[in-house]
């Protein structure tokens, strides 16, 4: 049912962060922004975007403030006008984000920022959205973001709908159900250099690895999702290793190279693999960008963040829990 936005409308809320196990990387659809491959992630408590959204008359356009600085708004406005058709409204509106960590450097802030971009837009429109209605709209602006509407382990659905109403999120496991800890290797500041949506058009037209990395999505995150209902850790650890490194098989035989690397990921790389032949269970992995983000039981986690700390290059080092659904902030 439509709902009429009053001018003024406001509402805030908070989503985390996540990073896929089982990853996703080439489009269906581009319009729909739908996914050509499920995927599998955990959501992070220790990174998150806060964002307002305030629906104003006398806004020519939507207007993006990220962590203080006027930014394009192009993404946004493809989420805002789907919020916009389901409430009869032309009101643009003033979107106001904040990233407790470093934003695109490889860090999710697009999977965060959209989930919570889409819980705010909504709530401030007066919509109440299920939480698949709500990973379906935060499709539209990061792939990702559909899976950061739920805290815990989610599950992407690539979907095969012509509209993308089969194309969402949802949760496997509640964070608390399985306490996993991350420690992620930050080896780089700066931003990204190519963005995800460029890097992933440019594979599916160029890699001759293309149509394997189509063809065995569905057995990794078959495999995966098996490995988490029995909460077997490392069969969960070595497939999202192994993953992770079939994307980047498929990134550097893309036509340029996407190489996303530097040279303190390739030693944080071998790091894990020598605590692992030391006795501990950790395991990488890596998305569009330098850092490294490492998997281990929270028992191990000191052990892992003293290793990946005597990396050289690595410039520091983090870690988070599990964390919780995307929520309202007021
Ligand atoms: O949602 P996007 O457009 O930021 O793309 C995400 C791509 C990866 O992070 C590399 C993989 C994933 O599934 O999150």
């Amino acid at each position: 049912m439509s709902q009429t936005i009053e001018a003024g409308a406001t509402a805030r809320a908070r989503a985390h962060s996540n990073i896929a196990l089982v990853k996703y990387w080439g489009k269906n659809d581009a319009v729909l922004n739908t996914p050509a491959v499920g995927s599998i992630s955990i959501t992070l408590d220790a990174l998150y975007t806060d964002t307002r959204v305030t629906f104003r008359s006398g806004l020519t356009s939507d207007e993006l403030q990220l962590n203080g600085c006027r930014e394009n708004a192009d993404t946004v406005t493809r989420v805002l006008d789907l919020v916009r058709n389901a409430s009869a409204t032309t009101l643009f509106a003033a979107v106001e984000s904040a990233n407790n960590f470093p934003t695109g450097a490889g860090l999710a802030s697009s999977a965060s920022g959209f989930a919570a971009l889409a819980l705010a837009a909504t709530a401030a429109a007066g919509l109440t959205l299920t939480q698949r209605e709500l990973s379906i709209l935060a499709r539209h602006g990061s792939g990702s973001a559909a899976r950061s509407i739920f805290g815990g382990f989610a599950k992407m659905h690539a979907g095969t709908a012509a509209d993308g109403s089969d194309s969402y999120a949802e949760q496997l496991l509640a964070g608390g159900d399985w306490p996993l800890t991350i420690v992620i290797a930050i080896t780089e500041h700066g931003a990204k250099s190519i963005n995800s949506t460029v890097g992933m058009g440019s594979s599916a037209a160029s890699s001759p690895f293309y149509p394997a990395w189509l063809a065995t999505a569905p057995g990794d995150l078959t495999d995966l999702a098996a490995a988490i209902a029995a909460r077997d850790f490392e069969r969960l650890g070595e497939l999202a290793e192994y993953n992770c490194l079939k994307l980047h098989a498929l990134m550097l035989t893309t036509r340029p190279a996407l190489i996303y690397w530097n040279a303190a990921t390739v030693a944080t790389m071998h790091a894990v693999r020598d605590l692992r032949a030391s006795g501990v269970p950790a395991y990488f992995t890596i998305d569009a960008g330098p850092q490294v983000k490492v998997l281990c039981l929270p028992a191990d986690s000191a052990k892992v963040h003293a290793a990946l700390l005597n990396v050289s290059g690595v410039l520091e080092v983090r870690h988070s829990a599990l964390g919780p659904d995307a929520y309202r902030l007021d």
